[in-house]
This record gives structure tokens, sequence and C-alpha cells, in this order.
């Protein structure tokens, strides 16, 4: 594989198809605002009108394409394909945005994932095509319509298309005068939404959630078409194939209410989907916590991965069961390999999305080594969920600022809530929302300290025990979305070198249960000169409930640092370069 470009091309990206009577500009509007999760770099719609394809591409969120083109321009459409991408390395502009087309526009493409054996690919149709943007997804559109001069169909070019691509994609393909949807899945997700008023065809159910329940998941090497009423799928084989219609009920935030961003929304809402999940303990997933508390005792040997802030929640797991005398390790997934997994492992792979690429890759690496999958996940049928046998659903609802939030605290409290029932212990939350509620509402701590904060350029957490993965997430958080270099620190860390850093006016906020566990080390900084900021269950005025000590200094946190990115006028849900689901590696 082509390592270079790997390093330059890789994209990850939300697309939609749609055929039907619905609204068509609406639809596609309300669907890439829907994925604009999956990256917002640019985004572009591609229409069938008059037997002619109407495309429109923009740099920037998906309000900017929509404000280029007016209702009346796309209307009597019945047929359109949409984009939204987000590049990690080169030029963010309008002719690198899908859609792409071959050389006569005959066909138009969208395209979620990476073709690796792309130049290869380019390097054969130059002499006959003119390539007009860097992308992998363009060399596709001319592909097919060479496939297409040769007398295949648009299924048989992109079956031909599949023996010869390598990588990770999910392609939708529109060809002028025709008002059908053409589909390719290569282990990139793709879903056909089944409506009464049409079809729809996308990278995730989300995109439809509000028009249908009915989803047909594709499988690898599939093939499809996608018309008004129907639709067909062919296998690997080139057979037609039957994909069952599952019902999946999703239930959707569509807007930010009274609350200025999501974030703080989301935030709110922690108290009602911590009591969610904990009513499910005792009812619908009663018997998936007994499962995974037999298989934890079972086992030999237990690996808990994710990434980013899913991979703090793992390591506050491993911390709890190691407590329990279990051998348990959290590994990043970025970091495994195959020689971290034996039929012997439990593998728990932690994502909100269920579609991170490097936990999907750390998964796959324990799947060849025989090991059993376990998942503790958000978003419900996606694919970490589909390759698991037991999955503990977070039962948070959507999530659509790009920092998690809800979702975190109730990864974490899965792990509490597994662990007492290891202990064969009855669990006791009925303080756990009201303490929740307290640290959101009764703010003031938190604001005088966001106050102090607001200009800093770098801020240092330390954290005792469980909380030095708290520390690392608070410092995740204050990167992602206050734009202050951030450094989460073990106690006792810092006079091993960093304390170098430390001068008059350094920041230095310590999380800890009590503060006699971490004065020591915020006491060595403060003598240098460092203003420090101890939050502890004796400042929440929380004593009592230190059994959950994790879940209130994280939605602490979170409110801290809302109100700093508030303060400093940051795009909060957004925030610039990033993506809430990262589909690649
Ligand atoms: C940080 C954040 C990310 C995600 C990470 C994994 O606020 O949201 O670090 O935690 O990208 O995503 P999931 O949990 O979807 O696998």
């Amino acid at each position: 594989m082509d390592v270079s470009f790997r390093d330059k091309w890789l994209e990850m990206c939300g697309i939609i198809g749609y055929n039907g009577d619905k609204d068509i500009f609406d639809i596609l509007r309300k669907g890439l605002k829907r994925l604009e999760y999956r990256g917002y770099d640019s985004s572009g719609i591609s229409l069938q009108k008059n037997s002619e394809l109407v495309i429109k591409k923009s740099v920037g969120q998906v309000n900017e394409l929509f404000k280029k083109i007016s209702e009346t321009e796309l209307g009597g459409s019945k047929s359109g394909i949409a984009h939204t991408r987000w590049a990690t390395h080169g030029k963010v502009t309008e002719i690198n945005s899908h859609p792409h087309t071959s050389c006569q526009k005959r066909l138009a493409v969208v395209h979620n994932g990476i073709i690796e054996n792309h130049e290869e690919i380019r390097s054969q149709l130059e002499n006959n095509h003119l390539i007009r943007s860097e992308t992998d997804t363009e060399i596709i559109a001319h592909y097919l319509e060479e496939k297409l001069e040769k007398g295949n169909t648009v299924i048989e070019s992109l079956q031909e298309f599949h023996t010869e691509a390598e990588g990770t994609y999910a392609v939708l393909v529109q060809k002028k005068g025709r008002e059908k949807i053409f589909a390719l899945k290569n282990k990139s997700p793709l879903v056909i939404g089944y409506a009464d008023h049409g079809n729809f065809i996308s990278s995730d159910i989300y995109a439809f959630s509000n028009h249908t329940e009915k989803s047909i998941f594709l499988k690898d090497g599939d093939t499809a078409e996608v018309t008004e009423n129907t639709y067909k799928v062919y296998n690997k084989d080139r057979k037609e194939a039957t994909r069952s219609i599952k019902n999946i009920k999703w239930s959707q935030t569509e807007n930010k209410r009274n609350f200025g961003h999501y974030m703080i929304k989301e935030v709110y809402e922690i108290p009602k989907t911590v009591e969610k999940l904990v009513k499910s303990v005792k009812n619908h997933q009663s018997s998936e916590f007994q499962k995974f508390a037999e298989k934890i005792r079972q086992k030999e040997k237990v690996v808990i991965t994710g990434c980013g802030s899913s991979f703090h929640a793992a390591k506050i797991g491993e911390k709890i069961l190691r407590r329990k005398g279990f051998n348990v390790r959290a590994l990043n997934a970025v970091e495994t390999d195959e020689t971290d997994f034996s039929e012997e492992t439990l593998t728990v792979a932690v994502s909100q999305s269920g579609e991170t690429m490097d936990v999907l890759d750390t998964v796959e690496q324990a799947i060849n080594k025989g090991s059993e999958i376990f998942s503790i996940v958000n978003v419900p049928y996606s694919t970490v969920q589909r390759k698991s046998s037991t999955t503990i659903n977070l039962l948070a609802g959507q999530e659509i600022c790009v920092a998690s939030t809800k979702t975190f605290v109730n990864q974490v409290l899965v792990f509490k809530m597994l662990s007492k029932i290891l202990d064969g212990e009855k669990t006791d939350e009925s303080n756990l929302a009201s303490g929740l509620r307290k640290v959101i509402e009764e703010d003031a701590m938190v604001e005088r300290v966001s106050e102090k904060l607001v200009d800093e350029e770098k801020i240092y957490v330390l954290g005792s025990s469980v909380e030095y993965p708290l520390a690392k997430e608070l410092a995740l958080k204050l990167k992602e979305i206050t734009y202050t270099h951030s450094e989460g620190l073990r106690a006792g860390e810092m006079k091993h070198g960093t304390l170098a850093l430390v001068e008059k006016g350094t920041k230095i906020i310590g999380l800890s249960k009590k503060l006699s566990q971490i004065e020591n080390s915020l006491e060595e900084a403060k003598s240098r000169g460092a203003e420090i900021f101890p939050i502890t269950m004796e400042e929440l005025g929380l004593e009592g409930l230190e059994e959950f000590t994790e879940l209130f200094i994280a939605t602490l946190g979170f409110v801290l640092t809302y109100k700093i990115a508030k303060k400093r006028g940051l795009p909060i849900d957004k925030p610039r370069n990033l993506a809430k689901s990262v589909t690649v590696r």
C-alpha cells in the first residue's frame, strides 16, 4: 500500500442518496446537516433534473452550500446524492469537493473512505481522461465511465471496480437521465432506508431516521440499485441477494432548544441518560450485564480498547476492574497489534459511534486471533456492535456536539455497574442524578475558575489514581473545545520533568476524590508560582457520594470547558479540523 498517499488523502465523509416524492431540496439539506458530524470541510449535491445532472458544491459547512442554491433551481427533481467532507491533509477546495464527475459528466460519484491504490488506477486512466481534482474519488467516476463505454451496466462497472480497488469505501453513483442510485460497499458502512415516500441510501441511519425505521444494511462487496419504490442488492459474487429489513429506533435531537449549543444541552441531559442506563441494568439490559460479568470471570485476560475520550473511559474501566483482581488492560486502539489478543482474551470495544476506524481495526485483530468481542456503544447497529457477540448500549440518544459528554459519563457508569455486579452487590444510584444536577446547575465555582482560565494559553490537569484518566480527558476537552494547549498528568509525575515549565501564574487544575490525595503535587507547583484549582468532592459539596466521583468530576470538567470556550466565542459544537466520527486510520 502507498503510505504517502494514505497520509495525504485520507477522507471521511457522510453520504446520502434519495429517490422519491418528497421535496428533495429539504431531504438532502436536512440529511447532510445530520451527517455533518462526519465532517464539515465542504459539501456538495448532484440532482437529476430534466435528464441532466445538476451539481453544486461549496467549501465550508452545509449551510454554505444551501445558501448558494435556491429551492426553485432544484425543485422538481426526484433523485439526488449528496456529500459532506472531512479531509485530513491537502486543500479544502471546491474542486476537491464531491460529487465528482466523469469527463462527459454522464456520472456523478460521492464516496466515503479511501481507495488505497488510487495512484495506480489514476495512471491507467490518465491518458484518456481529464482528471481535475487531486482526490481518489474522482478516479471512480472515470473508471466507471470507461467500463460503461465498453458496454457494461453501472452495476457491472461497480463490480469490476470492486475487483481492482483496494481500501475501505462506500460509493454512490448517479447516471445522467436515470432516476436511480447505484451503490457499492466495501468495509465502510452503507445502509438503505425504506420509507413510504421513497428510498434512501446513506453512510448511516442518522441521515434518514426521521423518515423511516426500516433499514437494510449492505454487506462488504455488495452492489445495489435504489429507485423510488424498489431496491435490489447483488452480493460479492454478483448474484441477486436478500438483505433483511431491520427496524431501528433512533432518538433524535433536532434542535438545541433554548441552549446556545448542543454541548451544554447534552451536558444537561446527563442526569436523565444516567437514569436511563441505571434502569436498563435492572430490566432490558440485565442479561447483557450478567453475560459481561460472567465473561470477565471466565477469561484469562480482558483487553478494553477505544480512542480519545472512549479510551479514557476504558482506562477508568481498567482501574476499576483491576482493583477487583481481574487481569484487565486498556489499550489505545491506535496502538494494538495481534499479539495483544488470543482465544483466552475477552476484547471489549468502547465507542460512542461504533464506527471509529482504529477501533474497528483493533476488533479485526482480535477476531483474527480468536478473541470474543463485547462492546459498549451508543449508536445502535453500528459496525462495532454488529461485530460483537454482546453489546451494552449506552442509551444516551444522539450526541451531536463533536465532543463526547453524556456518552462518556455513561461509558464510565457501565464499568462502575459491572464492578458492582461482579461483587454481587446491589447498586444504589438513587442520589446520582440529583448529584449530577447539582454539579451542572450550581455552577458558581466553575464560573469563577473559568474566569481565571479564559485567557490562558496552557493549562495542566493533574489527577490522582482513577482521576488520572479524567485528567487526560479534561485536558483533551480543553484542547478540542477551547483550543488551549493542555496536558493531563498523574499527580506526582510533574516533578519528573514537567515542573520545569511551571512559572509564576501557570494554571494547574487538580482532580481528586479528596484534597489530601493530590495536595502534595499541587503544593509543589504552587511553591514555584503556579496558581492551583483543586476540584474534589469536598469542593463540590458532594461528600457521601464518593462512589461516583469520576462521573461528577467529568461532568464538572465539561461545564468548565464549555464556559471557557463560550467566553472565547469559539465554535463549540464543531471545533475546527475535527469530526464526530473518525472513520479513517
Ligand atoms: C473527544 C471525542 C473523541 C472521541 C474519539 C472516539 O471529545 O469525542 O476523542 O472520543 O474520536 O470516538 P468513538 O467513541 O465514537 O469511537
